[in-house]
């Protein structure tokens, strides 16, 4: 075996030495408050029926996408799939990634121009800040959700760069926290000051129904939203949406969509059944059933005086802050013996001392299974 380079050996003792080392967990059958799999969509058995269904009657499927989606990949179900989102979240274009990873740095690197500002939120997911990095224009955080910060920050810039364009960045369901900002207000200050946002609703989508952008109807007043399909819609691969011009200046300069091979038939068809399932008498239900958990999960923590021990979320993602990685972690395992699931976050993920244990919440899981984990929670706050 070749030598493992000493500098890379001693980084990862450094991450052992502060107990917050990676390891691929192995899957389990514990009662999941942890996975994004918020509808249940990704253990769906019917819903994969379908998608094998329509796959069979379809005369255009292969294994593979067979290229790049600017060479061989562009599978008619590609344009089936754009055509639909675009209408569904009310937008005038749509451009399907491979992930959401692959479109934030996709949108992020190619998009803001040497010149160019932009300002994120200091929560927003690492795909957006490696995006950035990747990018030339110069960046600055603002602090979080903080709308009197980032106005600060643009009068400061509009003084020493006035011919710039700024783009801001947020993200309508924060992935680490759980909250959101105040869409309405960011959509009329960026509108006021001429400004492009970008929203990242990955975590909105399926809880929120279309999206907190398209639920107070602001889609055209929005530079772009990225959405993905590994969180509720069960699935894979994500989408940006916006105008025809950025879609065709997506195509032409964002290297995560051109330089990879397309996804395979197989997994565009499971989005377009995954959306046909979301809009069913079924799927409104089980969006139902999840907005009701997340209301007795916000009740039952008022009435157990748990309150302190949470961040604010109307979300599915209910955030316990616990600093030091040792007590996170021996938090989430003794959670792991009495058979429940919830993922320790450490840094750097998340700030050194902002450890945390995230809780999802699924339209799956029972109120039984709430009250036990609180339960279990209540007691396990102080070890
Ligand atoms: C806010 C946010 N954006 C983007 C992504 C990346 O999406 P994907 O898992 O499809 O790569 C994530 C995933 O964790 C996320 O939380």
């Amino acid at each position: 075996m070749a030598k493992f380079p000493e500098k890379l050996v001693e980084k990862m003792e450094v991450r052992e030495a502060k107990n917050n080392l990676r390891v691929l967990p192995v899957r389990n059958d514990l009662v999941d408050f942890s996975s994004n799999d918020y509808l249940g969509f990704a253990r769906d058995v019917g819903l994969r029926d379908r998608v094998d269904s329509f796959l069979g009657n379809n005369p255009f499927f292969k294994n593979g996408a067979t290229g790049s989606r600017l060479l061989s990949g562009n599978h008619p179900l590609y344009q089936q799939l754009e055509r639909f989102l675009a209408e569904h979240h009310g937008y005038e274009d749509a451009v399907v990634f491979n992930s959401g990873y692959d479109a934030n740095i996709g949108l992020f690197s190619s998009v803001p121009q040497r010149g160019d500002v932009v300002l994120y939120d200091e929560l927003v997911h690492a795909s957006i800040r490696d995006g950035i990095r990747m990018g030339n224009a110069k960046a600055y955080k603002y602090g979080h959700n903080n709308l009197q910060d980032l106005e600060k920050r643009v009068d400061r810039i509009r003084h020493h760069l006035e011919n710039s364009e700024i783009y801001v960045v947020t993200e309508s369901v924060f992935s680490m926290d759980g909250d959101s900002p105040d869409i309405q207000e960011l959509i009329e200050f960026c509108n006021r000051h001429s400004l492009h946002l970008i929203v990242d609703e990955a975590h909105a989508i399926g809880v929120f129904g279309k999206g907190l952008v398209p639920k107070i109807g602001g889609q055209h007043l929005v530079f772009a939203s990225v959405i993905t399909f590994g969180k509720a819609l069960g699935c894979h691969g994500a989408a940006i949406l916006g105008s025809t011009s950025l879609k065709n200046y997506l195509i032409n300069f964002s290297n995560s969509l051109i330089y990879t091979t397309g996804l395979p038939p197989h997994t565009v068809a499971t989005i377009l059944m995954s959306y046909e399932h979301l809009q069913s008498p079924e799927g409104i239900k089980t969006q139902k059933r999840l907005l009701t958990n997340i209301d007795y999960f916000n009740s039952r923590i008022e009435q157990l005086k748990l309150r302190d021990m949470f961040l604010r979320s109307e979300s599915a993602i209910q955030i316990v802050l616990m600093s030091g990685a040792d007590h996170v972690k021996r938090c989430a395992q003794n959670l792991r013996t009495k058979g429940y699931d919830a993922k320790p976050i450490l840094s750097p993920t998340v700030p050194e001392g902002k450890e945390r244990l995230r809780l999802c919440l699924h339209a799956y899981n029972l109120h039984s299974e709430i009250d036990q984990l609180l339960y279990l929670l209540s007691n396990a706050k102080d070890g």
